[in-house]
């Protein structure tokens, strides 16, 4: 039989690039091969976003063009994962005929048996006929708030991770919590990717550890409230050897320590310690997304006394009005968030040694029912936040979501688009500012790679650059040609503990290759909105 192979296709957020990596992994695995052309596959795989509009559109026209290349191609598999499988079910196809698999991100074990179905309903029957598979959660995952005492299938994915020795300088995701008990009135993570569910941290820890050990350098811990970690040692549930993840459980006040006085309890801050002393080769560890409210002290000190955790905090705010933040079921007043960036500042932010606290921030704008004192205060809370960098959206309504049922989109979408520009704007000054403070300090900066400007130099294609990760070796190879034939002393680009993007002459005598995935000391020379630039020290 011959190979099939398989393009797989992401949209959206880091939850979904670290599910396509299980999945490709799962298949590959499996006797698939992943190709990166889609032309050159029978298998069309798109993992999808269902956060705003705008991220479901582009979807749509890639399964429009798909429609007309599977009347060339009638045995073309095609397969929607992700949230918009979860969120649309049947509905999707009863648009889009041409969608053959549907599975929802809490199904993504099952993938493999859906694929194999429909491959072999394909070649048993004629052309164009029906080879639907379908996997969605619905609404199970709400069912009980009790443990559950079957077996959670999806923690079987993450554990059956296959790590490969990584490119130098490689970076990866680790899921430590699935799925968001928070309910914000505009968002639809609660309904595609269900109930809030902790992973067992022995899992987490001893997944950290494989990384390291195939070369990874920076670990990313990925929740949706992600600060919300907490496991209980004396609730565990083991399923056929396996420890279960635990649903989460909504606690009044603190997430902090002190809530489980007495009580065997791994919370966030203890995981990230326990990952920081039982990982101890591993440089950088890092967490997104933060929720502003029961952020405990706790937390901060951990971060505070470990060295190799980043000062780095992704804290959405999404409004700085409390009438929206109250309408969008935020749980936190401006005066609250801005109380927790103060604290964290105190505990954080260390520019004199090199380490500035730096935040990240989500607003939307536009909301319904937003007036334009409202966004004055938006704009005010964006200026007193001082985000490193800010994501800003134009609300998007979500069929299924309380503000989409309840509260008319009532704001004219050129007043969005007015608010999305002037706080862009805004945001772009404090950048700005942020970027040209770094001058005259010195910073530790991993090396990820060579900077675009030296890849092209090397004679790398556009395409190529993109994926950069996937021809890391023909890079090198490349890399060795150029630095021995040319006077030209390749640049080098990496990142500070705070995210920012630095650039650096790779130092005389030295072959890049050997500092890729090294920490590197380098002092800020001149800087622009974007990044720094500096000379290794
Ligand atoms: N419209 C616009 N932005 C949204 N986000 C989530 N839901 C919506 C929506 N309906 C934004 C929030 C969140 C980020 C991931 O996406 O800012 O933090
Ligand atoms: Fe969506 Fe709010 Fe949960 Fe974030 S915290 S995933 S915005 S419901």
């Amino acid at each position: 039989m011959t190979t099939r192979r398989i393009y797989l296709e992401t949209f959206g957020c880091q939850m979904n690039e670290l599910d396509s990596e299980l999945v490709a992994g799962q298949l590959s695995r499996l006797g698939y091969e992943l190709t990166p052309r889609a032309e050159d596959a029978h298998v069309v795989l798109y993992n999808t976003c269902s956060v705003r509009e705008q991220a479901e559109q582009k979807v749509w026209s890639r399964l429009g063009e798909l429609a007309a290349r599977k009347r060339r191609q009638p045995s073309l598999v095609v397969g929607v994962l992700g949230c918009m499988a979860e969120r649309d079910g049947e509905d999707l196809i009863r648009r889009m005929p041409v969608v053959d698999v549907l599975c929802g991100p809490g199904e993504l074990d099952k993938l493999p048996a859906l694929l194999d179905n429909a491959l072999r309903t394909r070649e048993s029957l004629s052309g164009g006929a029906s080879a639907r598979q379908i996997a969605l959660q619905g609404n199970t995952s709400r069912r009980s708030a009790t443990l559950s005492a079957a077996s959670d299938d999806l923690e079987l994915l993450d554990l059956s991770r296959s790590i490969s020795a990584t490119p130098p300088g490689a970076g990866a995701y680790v899921r430590i919590t699935r799925g968001c008990n928070k309910f914000c009135t505009y968002c639809v993570v609660p309904f595609t990717r269900g109930a809030e569910v902790h992973r067992p941290p022995g899992h987490i820890i001893d997944e950290c550890r494989r990384l390291v050990d195939a070369g990874v350098r920076e670990i990313t811990l990925l929740g949706q409230t992600v600060n919300h970690y907490r496991f209980e040692h004396d609730a565990e549930q083991i399923v056929n050897g396996i420890v279960q993840p635990q649903k989460g459980r909504t606690y009044k006040g603190s997430h902090n320590r002190d809530a489980f006085a007495g009580e065997r309890v791994t919370t966030f801050a203890d995981l990230l310690y326990q990952i920081h002393e039982q990982v101890p080769d591993l440089p950088r560890l890092r967490f997104v997304t933060s929720y502003p409210r029961d952020f405990g002290d706790d937390v901060l000190q951990v971060i505070r006394d470990c060295p190799r955790i980043c000062r780095y905090l992704h804290v959405p705010a999404q409004s700085g009005s409390d009438r929206v933040l109250r309408r969008m079921n935020r749980g936190y007043t401006c005066a609250e968030y801005l109380e927790f960036l103060d604290r964290a500042r105190g505990f954080l932010d260390q520019p004199e040694v090199g380490r500035p606290l730096m935040l990240s921030g989500d607003i939307i704008v536009g909301f319904p029912g937003e007036t334009d004192e409202d966004f004055e205060q938006t704009i005010d809370l964006v200026r007193r936040a001082r985000y490193k960098n800010c994501f800003i959206f134009k609300y998007s309504p979500r069929p299924g979501t309380v503000a989409y049922d309840r509260i008319p989109d009532d704001v004219p979408d050129e007043v969005k688009r007015r608010r999305n520009n002037d706080l862009l704007a805004i945001q772009e000054e404090i950048s700005d500012a942020i970027s040209r403070e770094q001058i005259g300090r010195t910073f530790d900066v991993l090396v990820e790679g060579l900077s675009k400007r030296s890849l092209k130099h090397a004679g790398l294609t556009k395409g190529e650059i993109r994926r950069k990760n996937a021809v890391a070796l023909t890079i090198s190879a490349r890399t060795r040609e150029t630095t021995v034939a040319s006077a030209h002393r390749p640049q080098l680009s990496g990142r500070t503990d705070g995210d920012l993007i630095v650039f650096f002459d790779t130092p005389e005598g030295q072959n890049p290759d050997d500092l890729i995935g090294q920490i590197v000391s380098v002092r800020i020379s001149h800087a622009d909105r974007l990044s720094l630039f500096g000379e290794a020290l």
